[in-house]
């Protein structure tokens, strides 16, 4: 195996990369399955900002929250935006209601914007939205099949989010996209047996081509940072 086979993107949250065994694999696909709140939008754009203070450059797509709103999420970490925004990020927001519209544009806009901005990490927050416009499952599924097919011919690593079912907190809203992307890393709440508190633990269920953690460790969010505690039991 050549050493660009197994080059690592780092996700720049130190217990989580030592969970996908240095980080996540070049110009791969992964996703982040996660009930509302577990911080999916949070461990994304640590992902971004981990690529910006590495000289490289970032797409952030997102379907819910404005890009106003990303922006104030980043300033609020403490995070420098004004220095990267523009120039090295690019925050999009997509209206997924508008169904033509938010299709053609991350299938035949998206592609022309990595290569154009020279993005090497692409966030889609959340997929699941864009699961969400088709109304037929066979639609769907060929729809986020042809999507996936496409951004691999993209040289940059795609991180997704997706949101769970309310009464399933381990499958992505369509159970689709664990059989699509390459790794999957799932965020869930877990209540101890004494019902004291509930914490929030991460886990990577899988990771196509690297060995990886099979442990569930608890994560905190702080203000400026997600915090992956790998030595840490949950139980
Ligand atoms: N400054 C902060 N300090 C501590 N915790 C925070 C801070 N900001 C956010 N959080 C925690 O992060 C959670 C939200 O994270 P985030 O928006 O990333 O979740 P999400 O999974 O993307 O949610 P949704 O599905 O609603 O989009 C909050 O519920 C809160 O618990
Ligand atoms: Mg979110």
């Amino acid at each position: 195996m050549t050493g660009d086979l197994d080059e690592r993107v780092q996700f720049g949250i130190e217990g989580l990369d030592a969970m996908l065994g240095g980080g996540l694999l070049h110009r791969s696909i992964c996703a982040i399955v996660g009930t509302y709140g577990t911080g999916k939008t949070t461990f994304a754009l640590q992902f971004v900002y981990e690529g910006l203070a590495r000289g490289e450059k970032a797409i952030f797509i997102s379907l819910d929250e404005r890009a106003e709103m990303i922006h104030d999420d980043i300033r609020r970490k403490g995070w420098d935006l004004d220095g990267y925004l523009g120039t090295s990020l690019y925050v999009v927001k997509l209206d997924p209601t508008d169904f033509t519209v938010a299709i053609n544009q991350i299938r035949d806009e998206l592609p022309r914007l990595i290569r154009n901005v020279g993005a090497t990490r692409v966030v889609i927050d959340p997929i699941s939205l864009f699961e969400g416009i088709f109304t037929d499952d066979a639609k769907r599924r060929q729809e986020l099949y042809r999507f996936v097919e496409m951004m691999r011919d993209e040289s940059c690593t795609l991180l997704l989010t997706s949101e769970t079912l309310q009464n399933n907190p381990y499958a992505s809203k369509y159970s689709l996209v664990e059989y699509m992307v390459d790794t999957v890393i799932l965020l869930r709440y877990i209540r101890p047996s004494d019902l004291s508190e509930v914490h929030p633990a991460a886990e990577v269920v899988k990771m196509r081509g690297s060995n990886h953690s099979r442990e569930i460790k608890p994560y905190e969010i702080l203000k400026d940072r997600v915090q992956v505690y790998s030595e840490a039991n949950v139980f």
